[in-house]
């Protein structure tokens, strides 16, 4: 029976990890450590908060004693990092949380784990520190290319650097010790409970209220567009085969300008839910600051050694993902009050 220490596991993606996880292996223990920041919502777990094989704690990743106690009271495995501040846009507006999380709290979990985890020689068998990290520690592509494992590290934003900054620390903790750990770097995932901050579902809940819809520029960037449960599936596979010590790269060359997603919505909605909604909710914003213009990675690595490949196309995902927040429109509504409302009107003015 592994146990996992699942951080961060009340946001989107942890969220889909542990329901993903929980449904395909009845004998692990999974130990959610989530500080429930705004982006931190129990009501993704709703469902699976009974299961003998899930516990929850409340908790910073940066608390020393805390991570302490959890590995002294519990046998862990696996510690899988999705803790983080992770939206670009609060992090132009307030970089030293994201420091403080991403990369101080990632240390943190680190020096535990190789305390608890190190012997004589050597490691305990069967332990690894999995970093979930983003292909934006790459930088920004031209028209051509792809992000490669190679690819040198080249972020922009505060969240992209403290990203980059927790990444070069697992690097240094497998340099230095030879602790067991991977780091897997994905492209933008989408799908249920995605906090409506992020562009997809921020969309399909402002066209739902036919609100504006922001465009950012001109529209043009380029995204890398990952279903969610394809993501966590690749995560599963890293933590049971990556060779320890390597970074894997994760997307499924499905590569969007931010108008064509825009415009997949509206004409979603527009067929089959509601004919109000249409492309005149399309509002030109100013441009977000240091934009990234281009993503796109190379996932041969993981292909070739691990075998995974993308289950859901983008044509599949995106119906799924829009009926999810049409069917769980009560968990939206209770999101987009407090303080994401104060947040979202002060960012864009609206
Ligand atoms: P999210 O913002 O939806 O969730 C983050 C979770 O971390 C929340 O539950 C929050 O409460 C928790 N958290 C924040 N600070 C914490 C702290 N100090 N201690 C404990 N918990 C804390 O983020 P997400 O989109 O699910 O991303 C998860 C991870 O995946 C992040 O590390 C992100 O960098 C990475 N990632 C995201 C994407 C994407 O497209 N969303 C793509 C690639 C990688
Ligand atoms: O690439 C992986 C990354 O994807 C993750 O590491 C991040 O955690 C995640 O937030 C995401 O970052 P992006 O900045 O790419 O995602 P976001 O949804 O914020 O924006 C996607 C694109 O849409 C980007 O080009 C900016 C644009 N945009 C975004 C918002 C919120 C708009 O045009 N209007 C908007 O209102």
């Amino acid at each position: 029976m592994k146990t996992y220490l699942v951080t961060g596991g009340a946001g989107f993606i942890g969220a889909n990890f542990v329901h993903f996880m929980l449904n395909k292996y009845s004998d692990i223990n999974i130990i959610n450590l989530d500080k429930l920041t705004y982006a931190g919502n129990l009501e993704n777990l709703k469902d699976i908060e009974a299961n003998k094989n899930y516990s929850f704690v409340q908790g910073d990743i940066c608390d020393k004693k805390l991570v302490e106690k959890l590995f002294a009271e519990n046998e862990i495995d696996y510690v899988v990092n999705f803790a983080a501040e992770s939206h670009v846009d609060r992090s132009i507006k307030e970089p030293e949380i994201f420091v403080k999380t991403n990369v101080l709290g990632t240390v943190n979990l680190l020096n535990i784990a190789k305390n608890a985890w190190q012997v004589e020689g050597g490691f305990k068998q069967g332990k690894k520190f999995m970093q979930v990290s983003t292909d934006e520690v790459y930088g920004s592509l031209g028209k051509t290319g792809y992000f490669l494992e190679t690819t040198p590290l080249d972020p922009h934003s505060p969240y992209s650097a403290s990203k980059t900054g927790s990444d070069l620390m697992v690097k240094a903790y497998f340099d230095t010790y030879k602790m067991p750990v991977n780091t897997t770097r994905c492209s933008n995932n989408y799908g249920p409970y995605q906090f409506p901050e992020k562009l997809i579902p921020l969309l399909i809940n402002n066209c739902l209220n036919h609100k504006n819809l922001p465009v950012y520029g001109d529209g043009m960037n380029i995204r890398d567009w990952l279903y969610v449960e394809d993501h966590c599936k690749a995560i599963d596979m890293v933590i049971n085969g990556g060779r320890i010590g390597q970074v894997y790269n994760i997307g499924g060359h499905n590569e969007r300008t931010n108008m064509q997603i825009v415009k997949t919505i509206i004409n979603y909605l527009n067929e089959n839910v509601d004919k109000e909604v249409t492309e005149k909710l399309i509002t030109y914003v100013e441009d977000r600051l240091g934009h990234d213009k281009r993503y796109g990675i190379d996932p041969t690595k993981i292909k070739d050694e691990l075998g995974w490949y993308p289950e859901t196309t983008f044509e599949v995902g995106i119906k799924k993902t829009i009926k999810w927040n049409l069917d769980n429109k009560q968990w939206m509504d209770n999101i987009t009050t407090g303080d994401y409302q104060n947040y979202y009107k002060n960012m864009y003015k609206k």
